[in-house]
Order: structure tokens, then C-alpha cells, then sequence
């Protein structure tokens, strides 16, 4: 294989503009043979060979003496499909003294990402085709892993007028991203009549930021002004989270409308979900997973986030409908924001915190104290993605699928620091813990673009296309 030396992430930054062609994008042309790791396959896990050919699965347990280039030696480790994080925010365009397409990229490749779907709460906002394909042409020249953008819904008041057009007609996008109660930036859609053209008259899927707007207004009014951070989640308590929920789910069953509830953060949102249709689909996040109100007075404004952390009760909640199924996803609403800015006193302090580098080595922590199975971590973090966004060829070890793999070391033990994170943002709310299992080595599209601790930064992901109806 033709390695390129390792580069610094920062020093790394192309703006040459691709454009979306397979054909014409650059290809390895290796063939590697991973041998003797332990693979979560949509069967269960075996100990079997798999080979990859360029940019895809050739075969799975291929015949002994098949040629390969280069052989990676996986003894001990364990192979998994590429982590695919349906909810990030890069900041690029705009923010991105936060983070970049490719700084947020490098931490993906470091935490087993290899698919991102990133937020259109960028500045300007992603509501347009043209914002749209600036983002795919941007993260095409300087993305390490592979990427796809939602089309964010518009409405004004004063006009009644909203981009409704535009959602029905773009394409070159995983789907609909609503803001039903507003959070980082201005994008909010709270008008009845809006929403239900949207569910009506759109066939991309949907997704949406479920808090309810007024709710949270009327909070402000009552903590606001106390300064203490605890209060965030007086504010955005469990009924905004509810009442949003609720009404989101109403628009999408009544309309039979594809749509995925974006972090659910309580215990009563998991009632909703035990009887909604199966085309509403939900998802959990790290930090409302391991954190909960009693950490604030470890970590203050540092887990201050949209939705707010609930409590240990609502923890438990999540982790049971996630086992049982009502929560099919986990992603990480990576949202960057300097430290600086996280430590100016509440409400002055951002929402939002960065997690894509941590995400899946927290799960597997959580699998080594037996909260889940590898094979569960498999389906939350890469099969269902795939499938509720309807990723082509993605989330599985298969035959024809995209080599997007991750070795993982289940026993390996190491250290979050905040020195240590790629995210522009540089640190972590989960500073200093110590954790069980990590990946070890990530490939995207065929390529090894994560390995030994460092990231291959001249490795070019590639924009994923979707099956939906678009
Ligand atoms: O806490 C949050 N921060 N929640 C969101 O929904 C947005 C995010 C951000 O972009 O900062």
C-alpha cells in the first residue's frame, strides 16, 4: 500500500471541490485481508477473515491463500461495521473557531465513525439547495470520513412563509431536520399549519428537536434569573420534552410520515414510543445515557445541554428502551463549543457538548461492566442508522457492502483527557474518566484512516446516498 505520511490535522486542509461521482473519485486499489478478528456479523459474531477489495466487502471467510496486498492481523480484536452518527454539528460554515468539517472528521475517524449526518444549524443555515451542496462540496474536499447533511425546515411568523418547497423538491440529503423548539441558533418551526404541510406534503423522512416552545419560554420566566445551572433543567423539564414529543409523533402517525425523534431524554417520552407506529423511530444520546441532574455539581455548564440532562430514574428509562427496542439509535448531537464560552456563567453559557470521539469507546465501556452487548452496540450505533436513513450499502459486515470497518480491543483500558481530543473544541465532559474497550483501528471505504492513536488526514470520505424516496 502506498502510505502517506502522518499529518497533523491541522496542518492538513485541501479546498480543491470534487464533485459527487463515484467513478471519479480516487480509489485505493488494494486488496486487505483481515485476519483472525472476532466479527459482529448480522448472524452473531465469528471468528472469520474478511477481505476488501478497494472500497467494498469482497468476501466474508474467503477461501485460505485468497491474494490481498496488504494483511492486517486482527488477533484478539474484534470487527465492527463503521459507526454511523446521525446527529452531529460541524459549525462549518460559520462557527468554526468550534469546529470544521475537518477537524469534526478526525474525531470521528479517532472514535469509530466512519458515517456522519450533520445538522443544518450552521451559519447560514442549511435551508437551501445551494447551502446544501456548499456543505457536500466543503466536506468532499476535506472530510477523512464519509457524509451527508439534513435540509433544515424554515418558518416565519411575520410572513407565514416557510421553505416548503425546497424540502419537497432537494435530493443529495438524508432527510428533514426540524427545529420544533428552538436551541442552538434560530431555526424553530412551532407553527401548527406549518407542520402539518411538512408531514403532508414532504416524502424525505423527518427528523426533529422535540421541546415545546412555549413550555420552555414560560420556564425562563421562573429561572431564569437564579444564574444556577441546575435550572437548565427546570427549564427544559420533562413536560417540554413530553408535550413535543407527543405532537411530533401525533403529525407523523397521523400522516404516516417517516420520522425519527431526535434525542429523547426522559422516561415519559419512552411511554410515547411504546405505541407509536413502527415508521417512528427514536434515538438516545451518550450524555443523557451517563449523565443525569446529580452531575451538575460536578460539571456545571459543562453538561448543559438541548434537551436537558433529566434524572437517574430517566437514565434508567432510556437504557430499558433501548433493550427492549423502543429506542433503536445511538447518536451523539456532537455540538462543540469552546471552553471558554462553556464556562461563561448560565444562561450566558452555550448548550451543547462534543462526544463523537468518545461515543462508541462509552459504549463499550458500558458493555464491559454487562449494561449491553457488543451485538446490541453493533445495532444502536451502526445497523439501525443505516436502515431508519436507508444509507446504501452501509452498517453491516456483508458481502457488497462499503468497507466501512472498526477494530475494537474490548479489554483495552485507557483515559479521556481533554489534552487528548481532536475535536477543534478540545475537550471533553468526560475528562478524566477511565474506560474498558476502545477502537483501536478505523477504515473508511477501504482505507485505514485511524490506527496506532494517530489519523490519517489526507484519507477522503465519501458522500452517502440514500434509498428513500427523494
Ligand atoms: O445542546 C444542544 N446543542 N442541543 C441542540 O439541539 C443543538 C446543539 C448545538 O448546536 O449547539
Amino acid at each position: 500500500m502506498d502510505w502517506q505520511p502522518w499529518i497533523e490535522p491541522s496542518r492538513c486542509q485541501r479546498d480543491t471541490l470534487p464533485k459527487f461521482d463515484r467513478a471519479l473519485e480516487s480509489s485505493s486499489d488494494v486488496r486487505t485481508l483481515i485476519k483472525n478478528a472476532n466479527c459482529v456479523l448480522p448472524s452473531g459474531v465469528q471468528k472469520v477473515d474478511v477481505l476488501v477489495d478497494n472500497s467494498t466487502i469482497l468476501g466474508i471467510a474467503p477461501p485460505a491463500g485468497a491474494a490481498a496486498d496488504e494483511v492486517i492481523d486482527a488477533a484478539g480484536l474484534h470487527l465492527i461495521p463503521g459507526v454511523i452518527d446521525d446527529q452531529v454539528h460541524f459549525r462549518e460554515p460559520g462557527l468554526e473557531h468550534k469546529e470544521d468539517l475537518h477537524t469534526g472528521s478526525v474525531a470521528c475517524a479517532k472514535g469509530g465513525v466512519t458515517t456522519f449526518l450533520e445538522m443544518p444549524n450552521t451559519r447560514p443555515t442549511t435551508t437551501t439547495p445551494e447551502a446544501l451542496l456548499d456543505k457536500l462540496q466543503r466536506a468532499a474536499s476535506k472530510s477523512v470520513v464519509n457524509f451527508g447533511f439534513y435540509i433544515g425546515a424554515t418558518y416565519d411568523q411575520a410572513t407565514a412563509s416557510s421553505n416548503i418547497d425546497v424540502l419537497k423538491s432537494v435530493s443529495r440529503t438524508p432527510g428533514i431536520k426540524i427545529f420544533i423548539g428552538s436551541s442552538t441558533g434560530d431555526l424553530l418551526v412551532d407553527d401548527q399549519s406549518a407542520l402539518e404541510q411538512i408531514f403532508a406534503e414532504t416524502t424525505l423522512p423527518i427528523c426533529a428537536h422535540c421541546e415545546d416552545e412555549t413550555t420552555v419560554r414560560e420556564n425562563i420566566q421562573r429561572y431564569a434569573s437564579t444564574g444556577n445551572v441546575a435550572d437548565h433543567s427546570r427549564i427544559r423539564d420533562t413536560s417540554a420534552a413530553y408535550i413535543a414529543t407527543k405532537r411530533a409523533i401525533d403529525l407523523a402517525t397521523r400522516h404516516h410520515h417517516p420520522f425519527h425523534v431526535l434525542h429523547v431524554s426522559t422516561r415519559l417520552e419512552t411511554e410515547l414510543l411504546r405505541s407509536a407506529p413502527e415508521w417512528v423511530t427514536a434515538e438516545a444520546c451518550p450524555h443523557h445515557l451517563f449523565f443525569s441532574v446529580d452531575d451538575y455539581e460536578r460539571l456545571g455548564t459543562l453538561i448543559q445541554m438541548n434537551p436537558s440532562v433529566k434524572t437517574a430514574d430517566d437514565v434508567a428509562g432510556l437504557w430499558e428502551a433501548l433493550h427492549d427496542g423502543r429506542i433503536e439509535v445511538i447518536a451523539t448531537d456532537h455540538a462543540p463549543h469552546t471552553l471558554d464560552e462553556k464556562r461563561q456563567p448560565y444562561p450566558k453559557s452555550p448548550s451543547g457538548l462534543p462526544a463523537v470521539e468518545n461515543s462508541l469507546a462509552l459504549m463499550l465501556d458500558a458493555a464491559s461492566k454487562g449494561k449491553c452487548t457488543l451485538e446490541e452496540i453493533v445495532g444502536w450505533m451502526c445497523e439501525a442508522p443505516a436502515r431508519i436513513w436507508q444509507i446504501d450499502r452501509k452498517g453491516r459486515i456483508e458481502e457488497g457492502f462499503d468497507a466501512d470497518l472498526v477494530l475494537v480491543d474490548l479489554q483495552r483500558r485507557h483515559t479521556i483527557e481533554n489534552q487528548n481530543q481532536l475535536t477543534k473544541s478540545g475537550w471533553s465532559p468526560w475528562h478524566g474518566e477511565t474506560l474498558t474497550g476502545q477502537p483501536v483501528r478505523t477504515i473508511v471505504m477501504g482505507q485505514t484512516v485511524f490506527a496506532e492513536g494517530r489519523v490519517k488526514t489526507d484519507v477522503r470520505g465519501r458522500e452517502a446516498t440514500f434509498r428513500a424516496a427523494r
